[in-house]
């Protein structure tokens, strides 16, 4: 290092100390244990088997979007973006597929960019399921999955949302007699999520006894659908839907408990850890906690950066590989 470069560098710690005060701000929920790691290098090892396929790192592109004008390059983006950092993801909802499917080819058809060895999977909201299922016709969502070579089909459920959306489905049956009648009926590998509202203890025991590939969060703390259909609505004011529902570490709590309680019982054994997860250390503070075979998904942290450029996109995960490695290095669960 230069005479000048460590001058300079002295010289700044100076001046910035005055703006860096942190008082008591502290995170309190790890230890912090700076004796005994080395600095994770390039060969810092973060992959894992997930849901059959080899990842390189516990990192999922949460279902976004799909079927929009300017969505099919956000797509294109995600995907280069799972591939080059071997990351699964998960599409937005397919059902634009399901009324003209050649017109949104380009947003669906991502498996020559994500590649063959990671999962990719389609996704369909709970409504359609029903509405498929009740008409006999599960041909169809058997089509789509194999036509664009989707690992399997992530089914969101999302009752609040529909309730509050306009233009939204009302479901005929309890979500989870469709989930169970498909599951019965077909031999697609199956991810349930929520759309950012989280799993109660009812729902999660019911998903964890189905012999499901995932469960995916969707938590709560994040991007709120009962807030966005409100807006899209024209409404003012709070819907006091849009409050409830359970954040990320109150499912992993929850989780823990049934996974003890349920034993053999459970067939469900992979977790999706999404919603309001703001970074990776989040991500490694739940994954440690729920100590199951997890990835930790981001939505609107994706979207964001996709939107922005392909770049942006890589520089968002490549700082959640760094702030895990350092997290896994250095924090402990207390
Ligand atoms: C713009 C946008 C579009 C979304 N579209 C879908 C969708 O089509 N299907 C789905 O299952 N979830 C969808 N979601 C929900 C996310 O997958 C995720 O569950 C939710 O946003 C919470 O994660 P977050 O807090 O990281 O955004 C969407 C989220 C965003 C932000």
């Amino acid at each position: 290092m230069s005479e000048n470069s460590l001058e300079k560098r002295k010289n700044d710690h100076l001046s910035f100390a005055s703006m860096c005060q942190t008082g008591f701000q502290c995170d309190p929920r790890f230890f912090y244990e700076p004796l005994l790691a080395p600095h994770p290098d390039k060969n810092y090892d973060l992959s894992l088997t997930f849901l059959g396929k080899k990842l390189q790192a516990p990192f999922w592109i949460s279902s976004i979007t799909g079927g929009g004008k300017t969505t099919a390059i956000i797509n294109q983006r995600l995907a280069l973006a799972a591939n080059k950092f071997g990351i699964g993801m998960g599409v937005g909802s397919c059902r634009p597929l399901l009324e003209e499917s050649e017109r949104y080819e380009q947003d669906f058809n991502l498996r020559h960019y994500v590649g063959d060895g990671l999962p990719l999977y389609g996704n369909l909201g709970i409504a359609q399921v029903e509405d498929l299922l009740l008409k006999k016709e599960i041909k169809k969502i058997e089509d789509l999955v194999s036509r664009y070579c989707y690992d399997g089909l992530i089914i969101h459920v999302n009752p609040i949302q529909e309730w509050i959306q306009p233009e939204g489905d009302r479901f005929k049956r309890p979500p989870l007699e469709t989930i169970e009648h498909f599951v019965r009926e077909s031999g697609i590998k199956i991810i349930v999520k929520e759309v950012g509202q989280g799993f109660g203890p009812s729902s999660l025991e019911a998903l964890l006894k189905l012999p499901i590939a995932a469960i995916e969060f969707g938590a709560k703390g994040g991007t709120n659908f009962a807030k966005i259909e409100e807006i899209r609505a024209g409404s003012v004011g709070e819907n006091p839907l849009s409050s409830v529902g359970h954040f990320a570490g109150e499912m992993v709590n929850i989780l823990a408990k049934l996974l003890d309680r349920l034993g053999d019982k459970v067939l469900c054994q992979e977790f999706i850890i999404s919603g309001g997860i703001t970074s990776a250390v989040d991500g490694h503070y739940y994954q440690q906690l729920l100590n199951k075979s997890s990835v930790i998904g981001f939505a609107y942290l994706m979207a964001n950066a996709a939107k922005s450029s392909s770049e942006e996109l890589e520089r968002f995960i490549s700082n959640q590989l760094d702030l895990l490695k350092m997290a896994r290095s250095y924090l402990v669960v207390r």
